[in-house]
């Protein structure tokens, strides 16, 4: 039987937020009459005691401010964020598919309850679904030896939601077109360029044969892209034991928190973003200029996740070399890299369709500032029933509304608008996200202060997080004020920072990710309209990542049983959000921005001298120009703090706001970089070998990597080029920061 959510028992843990709620009511009304003080006295001295009273108003108003930021931690509520996410994974939720409406409406209905006015923002965009699969194992004379089975099977021991196998979608890759090949089989690693690197001096060649990768190190779209450029004819992609049932001693799900022997990693293996038709442009559901799917770059070879049951008969037919020892996984087998003699047989149809996507958002409008955006962002659409991936991170979104929500009766609002949206269809490539920032490009452009992503909000202990560097402080700053959810003493702050290392002045301080990966909904607003972003997460990895056992059991045995890291993702996710909308000044530290910027440029330096560059070719516009951006964000910070401690009128502070805002925005540049130009960011993107990971200057490495070793001229006037396009972006960005016309 379940339980009625509505029915539970308050838990100790909301009980003394309540206590808290009746003293903000308190301290609202108190609040009011202050106002109404106020007011008199203006009316009687208007001019003389202006200047003291608007200094006295203020600091009353920051006071009131951060008594609203205390109440919204003190709001924190475990069960909100369980009832909510046992609700959204109760169903598969494929995007484009009836059940992921639903979570649509749900999301709309649970927003409207708490007063956030949400609405629907709708697109139609190309999907793929599996209609046909099958993978057989032949002897070397091509006779069948096996039919892979291809089917994830219920562990048992749970409550895994609704239903089993049997109401997820089949494995598949999202894109992967259809075929029907046959081939040698040649076992590939990782599926990096190193690996084949590796296979090459080993004699292995992979021209017409099917590779056979483990998953684990890059982004599947580029294993799938890195076996097409090698002439392969498909690539099937498994989870080897090593790397997703690491300690078989432990078992697998439910007896521990390991994925299955029959459990498979869906995904994507498009490389691009947003809908493959309408690159850089909105495919809005009444018209759109659509590209044919031929010119979209999708995948040209087809490929399919397996499990390590399915796996293991290939591998074990495998003659040829030994692998290299680093290529061993978790089967008690000798591991061998084929070409052949054994051969598969792979016929795969696909549905690649126009589907429906539904995003849905919500807002609180600022009070003096309505035309300036906080967002926060996190996508709602699953491969299965989604508990880790993303709902944890859907259930944190509606706590925070909850909470939200609650402030606003108390009589709260903010300085700025506060959006919060729930993004379709991110798991084939943040679509529901792209198309909207595609379609609101230029009010974004114009008023976006942040956005703030999460999307796995929880798969296990411990924080991380990425950030463009202006908002590294921020974010910092706010893992103080919210306790650790696992060792129930000291803050967030204090056990990130433990995990980091040890810096130069003998102490550790917490490691900041960057987001030039393509692995969430930040891309879009990163490298299209140039929003400083955060995304953060509890949780490095977590094993059963895309698979049918991502469900409700798993996360309330080894996710997280008493919800409290959800809440603890909810109090920082939302108090970045809350100071970022009521500060008056924003708190975004550019001099973070150009330390890093430093990094990256002695890197390029380290990169030339190692691709013994000519002498010609030179950082030295970059060294000139970083050393402008460092003074650029001194005066920024000098600025925002004279203004801090000064009486301070809208005007002057939004002068100053707008060019904290907007000096990210001049990293972007049309041309974009090279070979990937939907990315426009001339700071951080992808790197070429892992669309997961991020990478600085992406377009000056990229062209030293061409380069390399080369003594061909055209090479190496390109990498100076891209040395001088950066350049450019970093005095652009100081010009903003400085607010003055040349
Ligand atoms: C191929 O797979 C489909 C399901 O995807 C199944 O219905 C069909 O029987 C399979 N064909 C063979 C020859 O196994
Ligand atoms: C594997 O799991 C067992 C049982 O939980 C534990 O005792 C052992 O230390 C683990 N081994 C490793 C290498 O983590
Ligand atoms: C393709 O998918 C769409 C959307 O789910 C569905 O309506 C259609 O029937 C599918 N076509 C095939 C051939 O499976
Ligand atoms: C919420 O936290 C309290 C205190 O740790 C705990 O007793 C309770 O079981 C938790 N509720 C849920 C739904 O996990
Ligand atoms: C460096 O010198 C070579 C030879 O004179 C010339 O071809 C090349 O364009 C120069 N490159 C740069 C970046 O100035």
């Amino acid at each position: 039987m379940e339980e009625d959510p509505s029915s539970s028992t308050t838990s100790p843990l909301c009980r003394i937020r309540q206590a808290r709620h009746k003293q903000i009511l308190r301290h609202c009304l108190l609040n009011a009459l202050f106002i109404l003080l106020g007011a008199i006295l203006i009316a009687l001295s208007a001019t003389l005691i202006d200047r003291s009273l608007s200094a006295w108003s203020r600091r009353r108003e920051s006071i009131s401010s951060q008594r609203f930021h205390a109440a919204f931690l003190d709001l924190a509520c475990n069960t909100t964020v369980d009832r909510h996410l046992r609700e959204l994974t109760r169903h598969p939720h494929v995007a484009g598919l009836p059940r992921d409406f639903a979570t649509a409406e749900y999301v709309f209905s649970a927003l409207q309850s708490y007063g956030l006015a949400p609405h629907f923002a709708d697109y139609s965009v190309l999907l793929s679904y599996p209609v046909e699969r099958n993978l057989s194992l032949l002897h070397p004379d091509g006779s069948l030896k096996l039919e892979l089975s291809l089917r994830e099977e219920d562990p048992g021991g749970g409550d895994g939601g609704g239903g089993g196998p049997a109401a997820v979608i089949s494995s598949y890759h999202a894109y992967s077109p259809s075929g029907d090949v046959q081939g040698e089989v040649v076992y590939v690693n990782y599926g990096r360029s190193e690996d084949y690197q590796e296979l090459e001096l080993l004699g292995v060649d992979v021209r017409g044969a099917i590779v056979l990768a483990r998953y684990g190190q890059i982004f599947r779209g580029d294993i799938v892209e890195n076996a097409a450029s090698r002439g392969a004819v498909a690539a099937i992609i498994f989870s080897d034991p090593g790397d997703y049932a690491a300690n078989q001693t432990q078992g697998y799900f439910p007896d521990s928190s390991w994925l299955t022997p029959t459990g498979v990693q869906r995904g994507t293996v498009f490389q691009g973003n947003g809908d493959p038709l309408t690159p850089g442009w909105p495919s809005s559901t009444a018209n759109a200029e659509r590209i044919p799917e031929s010119r979209a770059g999708l995948p040209t070879i087809p490929s399919l996740p397996i499990s390590a049951r399915d796996a293991r008969p290939i591998l074990e037919s495998l003659g040829g070399k030994v692998a290299p020892r680093g290529w061993r996984g978790g089967f008690a087998m000798e591991y061998r890299t084929g070409r052949g003699p054994a051969k598969l047989r792979f016929h795969y149809v696909a549905n690649q369709t126009l589907a429906s996507i539904r995003n849905v958002l919500g807002a609180i409008k600022g009070y003096e500032e309505p035309d300036r955006f906080i967002l926060l962002g996190n996508h709602r659409d699953a491969w299965t029933f989604g508990a880790v991936d993303p709902n944890s991170g859907t259930a944190a979104l509606l706590e925070i509304a909850s909470r939200l929500g609650r402030l606003v009766r108390a009589g709260w609002k903010p300085r700025r608008t506060i959006v919060l949206a729930s993004w379709d269809a991110e798991e084939f490539g943040s679509v529901g996200s792209t198309e909207w920032v595609e379609e609101n490009l230029d009010l974004l452009g114009a008023r976006a202060v942040a956005y703030l992503n999460v999307d796995c909000a929880v798969s296990g202990p411990g924080f991380f997080a990425g950030a463009t560097p202006q908002l590294d402080d921020l974010l910092v700053d706010v893992t103080k004020e919210v306790g650790d959810p696992d060792t129930g003493r000291g803050s967030v702050y204090d056990s990130w920072a433990s995990r980091s290392p040890i810096g130069g002045g003998g102490k550790s301080s917490p490691t900041v990710d960057r987001l030039g990966g393509t692995d969430s909904d930040f891309v879009a607003f990163l490298q299209r309209a140039g929003v400083p972003a955060v995304d953060m997460y509890f949780g490095k990895s977590y094993p059963v990542y895309h698979s049918l056992y991502d469900n409700y059991d798993w996360m309330k045995r080894y996710g997280d049983p008493l919800f409290h890291r959800h809440v603890a993702v909810s109090s920082i996710w939302g108090l970045m959000a809350l100071r970022l909308a009521d500060c008056l000044v924003l708190p975004f530290n550019y001099g973070s921005y150009a330390t890093q910027a430093q990094v990256y440029g002695n890197a390029v330096e380290d990169a030339l001298r190692a691709a013994k560059a000519p002498h010609n070719v030179t950082a030295s516009p970059l060294r000139t120009s970083l050393a402008s951006f460092v003074e650029g964000a001194k005066q920024a910070g000098h600025d925002s703090k004279k203004l801090e401690r000064e009486i301070s009128l809208l005007l002057p502070r939004r002068t100053l706001n707008d060019r904290l805002m907007l000096a990210e925005r001049a990293f972007l540049e049309e041309g974009g970089i090279p070979g990937r130009t939907w990315h426009k960011h001339l700071i951080y993107g992808p790197s070429k070998n892992n669309g997961y990971q991020s990478e600085a200057f992406p377009a000056v490495l990229d062209a030293i990597v061409e380069a390399s070793g080369s003594t061909n001229p055209d090479k190496w006037d390109a990498v100076q080029h891209q040395i001088w396009r950066v350049s450019r972006v970093l005095e652009r960005a100081t010009l903003v920061l400085r607010g003055e016309l040349t």
